[in-house]
């Protein structure tokens, strides 16, 4: 997508050909700010702080990193102490797991000198796919919004809300959940965004908000507790979130508080999609119960990020010195309260069957 009139992706290769360029999204939306990764602790510092976020890009960024590391020391000792070291930077998102995986099973066939240009290429072929996957799920996410627009009035929006980020900075480009907004955007059906700000990292507030205004799309932030209330009122045609994994039988992991805009969702009857590109199926899991729940740094919710009036980035305390707090960062959303998943092949019901039935080769 485009940044001031320039395009971007959230990760790149440097001109050298072996170190990573990446967005820095710890400082967005008041700075935009580029990194360099160039050794393979830098990547695991990324993905674990969140320097980079969301299901796809951190398996983009931990694909790259091993590749790094292949330039360094191609032998099977290193190869699996990288395996190790980033797949331990979060434990939620499969994407992670899986781009691990399928580097790993690549290379270790190899001889150790063909290791690190085939892991570049390979890294390289996970990116464009995440980008074509994205589009496609665009594509069929459209002719949901297209129907629904179809329903209202003659030149009302289509009113989407979105939790947590699953837009392109979660992604190499597109997005997941906001593709096929971009498309209805495109295609000129009017829609408008109720961007939930998605306490406690505010990834809605902090990078939603800004690809929506980056992009011209109607949108308005919101507090998490407001989504209810809004659908009581019919104020929300449709939800649509991404996903850090989703089971085989297509129950959904995603950023904490997802699950009580479903349980609204379902009690106002606002259909509930869920965008899902298929490197975010844990094909061995069929219960969302078994999946991790990364627990993370309290003082990510003791403490707020903003930019004071003087124009300085900081951070602030809102919660007393001596009182804990708890911050577990995803929860799951059983498939019973999902309407569909958006998958790159076409929406699926969410259940083992609809999601066996779009992909015959893994079941
Ligand atoms: O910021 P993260 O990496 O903790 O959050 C992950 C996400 O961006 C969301 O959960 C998202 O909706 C799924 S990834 C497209």
């Amino acid at each position: 997508m485009k940044v001031d009139g320039q395009h971007y992706r959230t990760i790149w290769l440097n001109a050298d050909g072996w170190r990573s360029e990446i967005i820095d999204q710890r400082w967005l939306p008041h700075e935009f700010r580029v990194a360099t990764l160039g050794a393979l602790d830098d990547f695991a510092r990324a993905i674990r702080e969140m320097w980079v976020r969301g299901a796809p890009l951190i398996g983009v960024t931990a694909a790259y990193g091993l590749a790094l590391r292949m330039t360094e020391n191609p032998s099977d000792a290193a190869l699996d102490a990288a395996w190790e070291l980033l797949h331990a930077t979060r434990p939620t998102a499969i994407n992670l797991r899986w781009a691990l995986d399928d580097l790993r099973g690549r290379l270790r066939p190899l001889p150790e000198a063909e290791r690190a240009a085939a892991a570049y290429a390979r890294a390289g072929e996970i990116a464009a796919e995440d980008v074509e996957i994205n589009r496609a799920i665009g594509a069929h996410g459209l002719e949901i919004i297209r129907r629904i627009a179809a329903e209202k009035p003659a030149g009302a929006p289509v009113n989407i809300l979105t939790h947590c980020n699953a837009g392109w900075l979660a992604t190499v480009d597109y997005g997941t959940a906001t593709a096929p907004i971009y498309l209805a955007h495109e295609a000129e059906i009017p829609v408008h965004v109720w961007v939930d700000e998605t306490r406690p990292r505010n990834q809605g507030a902090q990078l939603t908000a800004w690809e929506m205004a980056g992009h011209g799309i109607p949108h308005r932030l919101i507090v998490d507790n407001a989504g209810g209330h809004l659908m009581q009122r019919g104020e929300v045609d449709m939800v649509i979130v991404g996903t850090d994994r989703t089971t085989a039988s297509g129950d959904v992991c995603n950023k904490i508080g997802t699950y009580l805009k479903a349980l609204a969702a379902a009690d106002n009857g606002v259909p509930f999609y869920v965008a899902l590109p298929s490197p975010t199926i844990d094909w061995t899991v069929s219960d969302g119960a078994e999946i991790p729940i990364e627990e993370r740094d309290e003082e990510e919710v003791s403490r707020v990020w903003g930019k004071t009036t003087e124009g300085h980035v900081t951070q602030v305390r809102i919660s007393p010195e001596a009182t804990p707090a708890g911050n577990p960062a995803f929860d799951v959303t059983p498939a019973r309260l999902v309407t569909g998943l958006i998958t790159e092949r076409g929406v699926a019901p969410a259940s083992r069957a609809g999601l066996a039935a779009l992909f015959p080769e893994r079941v």
